[in-house]
């Protein structure tokens, strides 16, 4: 076959790709793997104590424990995803992550051998670290070696691995599989073989072309880059379109976070990269997937944990019909439809849960709410806005945005995390109408705020938000040919 293009698709973008998102599955694969097997780790944890102290652990010792086995990964992510803020060479740096992915992985999966929860914890925190790095790192180096009709859907693919790791972790997780009392070390180790994966398959990769030529001025490595990429060995189109680009860096270089938020010309997207990861954490998915198998259980349904499944089945099969929306709805559109039936369902199911003690059948109508709930996430809120960041920014405040969003991102994450629990506990069912009052501000935000980005150059799209913020304001309401059509008038 060759590398030939099919409609901009080539066997080096298709292999530079997949190898990418190797690294966000296997991220995926670590926030899914902790639910399943807690009781036999924490059994684990009680016999670590038992050996080295005599005595039983106490109950809130071990929860104690096990929470922060549970929230250190997003601390983990927390604190690396900043650092991709002075990373530059995305492949070189996802090639140099995986040490800490083989780090934690050993360290987890060696875990009950050394006798000690201490290595659990740390082992967490690395492969946190390396999450918060891949969620930033792949987004960017997808965004920038994709053509830029097929940016948004190749961009969903990052979401999409992730979703699948979730899966399999679950699935993995099951006590029949590897979630046994013998096997679980097996399970957590695992890990290391995406990353085994990745470190064969990228040498095959070529660096980002964008990387190349705009921020180390590689003309012909550049154009090897890219012809690589299209297949085509006429790649000047693309190179003047990045020339473009590259004369507006040479005036604005390389930008630090401070920059960034210094600068006026940042500070609408910055706000829209912001808020839109606030949208992702805030709208309550992870209460469904760090606390699914409790929730089901309190919906009075007998066997949670094929729900679980089932709830991580749905994420994947609705980030897939994501993907195939994304360049033909656009990014808004979904991102709008995903909040708004999230909203829907987050009522549904607190009506459902209050009037649980009476109707009986109300125990399959949250489940079918919960799934709608995972459903429309995928649609827009789950997969958009990691790779909406790295559209909004060119090639010099990339990274710096990359690295705010990612922490904002994580740092919810992290909150919700921690805060779930006692939040159900203080509100009963009525707690995911909080979600459905924060899903309400999100979508007002998105309707007047976010710009459509599909089928728009990077230079285009850091154009249009150059421009004075009234102009801005008519560019980001609804039509978005229309935008696109007043943009290439405008272009000189
Ligand atoms: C997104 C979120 C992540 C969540 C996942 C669920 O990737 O960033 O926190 O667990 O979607 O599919």
């Amino acid at each position: 076959l060759g590398n030939q293009s099919v409609s901009g698709i080539t066997s080096t973008l298709v292999l530079s790709v997949f190898t990418a998102v190797l690294g966000s599955l296997q991220c995926g694969y670590n926030i899914g793997v902790i639910n399943a097997p807690q009781k036999i780790i924490e059994q684990n944890y009680n016999a670590t104590w038992l050996a080295r102290h005599n005595a039983s652990i106490e109950l809130s010792t071990l929860t104690t424990l096990w929470s922060l086995s549970v929230a250190i990964f997003s601390i983990g992510g927390m604190i690396s995803s900043f650092l991709v803020g002075v990373v530059s060479e995305w492949k070189r740096a996802m090639i140099i992550n995986n040490a800490l992915a083989f780090l934690g992985g050993a360290l987890m999966g060696l875990a009950k051998l050394g006798c000690s929860y201490e290595m659990m914890i740390l082992g967490r925190f690395l492969i946190g670290a390396y999450s918060g790095l891949v969620s930033g790192l792949v987004p960017m180096y997808v965004g920038e070696i994709s053509p830029t009709h097929l940016r948004g859907a190749l961009g969903t693919l990052h979401q999409l691995a992730l979703v699948i790791g979730i899966l399999i972790a679950q699935v993995f997780g099951l006590d029949s599989l590897l979630g046994s009392p013998e096997l679980w070390p097996l399970l957590l180790g695992l890990t290391v073989a995406p990353s085994a994966l990745q470190l064969v398959l990228f040498p095959f990769c070529p660096e980002s072309p964008r990387y190349l030529y705009i921020i180390r001025n590689k003309e012909s490595k550049a154009k090897e880059s890219l012809k690589r990429l299209t297949g085509c060995s006429d790649v000047s189109e693309a190179l003047t379109e990045m020339k473009e680009e590259k004369r507006r860096m040479d005036m604005e270089r390389k930008v630090s976070i401070t920059q960034l938020f210094r600068c006026r010309i940042y500070r609408q997207p910055l706000l829209i990269a912001v808020v839109l990861q606030l949208s992702q954490q805030l709208s309550g998915i992870n209460a469904i997937f760090y606390y699914s198998t409790s929730i089901f259980e309190s919906a009075g349904l007998e066997q949670p944990v094929f729900a679980t499944i089932g709830a991580g089945a749905i994420n994947a099969a609705f980030t897939v019909v994501s993907l195939f929306l994304v360049e033909r709805a656009g990014r808004r559109t979904l991102h709008l439809v995903g909040l708004a039936g999230m909203m829907v369902c987050a009522v549904v199911m607190t009506a459902a849960l209050v009037y649980l003690d009476r109707v009986p059948a109300m125990s399959y109508i949250s489940m079918v709410a919960i799934f709608g709930f995972v459903a429309f996430f995928e649609i827009g809120p789950g997969p958009i806005p990691w790779f909406i960041v790295a559209e909004l920014f060119s090639q010099g405040p990339r990274p710096a945005a990359m690295a705010v969003a990612g922490g904002c991102n994580w740092t919810c994450n992290f909150i919700i995390g921690m805060a779930f629990q006692s939040m159900a506990d203080a509100c009963g069912p009525y707690v995911f109408l909080i979600f459905a009052a924060l899903l309400l501000g999100f979508f007002l935000f998105t309707y007047f705020k976010v710009p459509e980005t599909r089928g728009r150059t990077f230079d285009q799209i850091a154009a249009a938000f150059r421009r004075t913020p009234s102009l801005l304001d008519h560019e980001v309401k609804p039509s978005t040919e229309l935008d696109l059509a007043k943009e290439n008038t405008r272009s000189p």
